[in-house]
């Protein structure tokens, strides 16, 4: 099966990429995937001020996944634009690499925009509008405020002219609307979905297994929330879509791209197996050959397809 795909105007040569948060700057990963492998990737994300992030313990597993609360730890604006940038700018050149953004407020958004854009070493950027976490000043995250998700999806189409995505949530119970309205107020992609809010306590005393209380939950258990809210996004929106959740497998991309996805990505999967992203790639190979599908975007749905 032919992998490469044309996305936003520029060839990604497999359609896999790594999830925000799951493999640092890209750097990172020297050790352990050779990250010209991949279709590419997405930084974690960058605040306005650099991040020291939650209380220990940060990562829980479950039956289903894990449950993160690692709080967007980050180097901050200034030391992304100094230092991980040129990295990237001298080290990437097949991979593609979004940057990913949390405001905490809406002008941080546009602050982060401004600050990052002139840069080398990146394709585009992804507003995290989603994380449960942290985010809009401990109130619910942008991505479930349809006003937010206008003001600053519009705000920054006008920083910027790459490629520009935006992150929404599994529990919007209206996502394909909120696809929709990110659409009207000017993106090029959405990605769906970041982590469910979610909380895990010890049987014997009650407390909660993060330091942080509740946090994100991903991995297996959040692949049917991945899933639907993909296929409530294509259903209303014409623009490129990248599907996260859960994907562990070959199967697993597939399924996305049957729902609609044109790029997907991979978090949870790395921290079992660091190299799942490159069996994946290897096995859709594979896969395309068993099933006679020549081509990766043969498995797009055709427009419209309602949940
Ligand atoms: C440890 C960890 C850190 C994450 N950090 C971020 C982040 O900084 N920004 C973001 O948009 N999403 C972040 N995410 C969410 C992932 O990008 C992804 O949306 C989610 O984990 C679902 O995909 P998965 O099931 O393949 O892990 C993080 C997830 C994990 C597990």
């Amino acid at each position: 099966m032919k992998l490469a795909t044309t996305v936003f105007g520029h060839e990604f040569q497999n359609p896999i990429l790594l999830a925000a948060g799951t493999c640092g700057f890209g750097q990172e990963l020297e050790e352990v995937l050779d990250v010209e492998e991949l279709g590419g990737f997405v930084t974690k994300s960058v605040t306005v001020e650099p991040r020291s992030g939650n209380p220990a313990p940060r990562v829980t597993e479950f039956g289903a996944g894990m449950l993160n609360s690692v709080g967007l730890a980050n180097p901050g604006l200034i030391r992304t634009r100094s230092e991980k940038l040129p990295w990237l700018a001298s080290h990437v050149r097949r991979a593609r690499v979004f940057v990913s953004v949390a405001g905490h407020t809406v002008e941080e958004f546009f602050q982060l925009l401004e600050g990052l854009d002139g840069a080398d070493g990146f394709l585009g950027f992804e507003l995290n509008l989603s994380c449960p976490n942290d985010n809009n000043r401990g109130g619910p995250p942008f991505a479930l405020d349809p006003e937010a998700v206008s003001v600053i999806v519009s705000g920054c189409r006008a920083r910027t002219q790459r490629p520009l995505l935006a992150k929404l949530a599994p529990n919007d119970p209206d996502v394909g609307s909120t696809a929709r309205l990110a659409t009207e107020a000017g993106v090029d992609g959405i990605t769906l979905v970041n982590t469910l809010p979610g909380l895990l306590l010890r049987a014997g005393s009650g407390e909660t297994e993060l330091g942080a209380g509740q946090g994100g939950m991903s991995g297996p258990g959040l692949r049917p929330a991945g899933l639907r809210a993909v296929r409530e996004a294509r259903a209303h929106t014409d623009v490129p879509l990248l599907g996260v959740g859960g994907v562990l497998a070959p199967q697993d991309a597939v399924a996305y791209a049957r729902a609609g996805a044109n790029l997907v990505q991979m978090g949870t999967a790395s921290f079992a197996a660091p190299r799942a992203s490159a069996a994946v790639i290897r096995g859709l190979k594979r896969w395309g050959a068993r099933q006679g599908v020549a081509s990766w975007d043969d498995l797009q749905p055709s427009r419209g397809v309602a949940i």
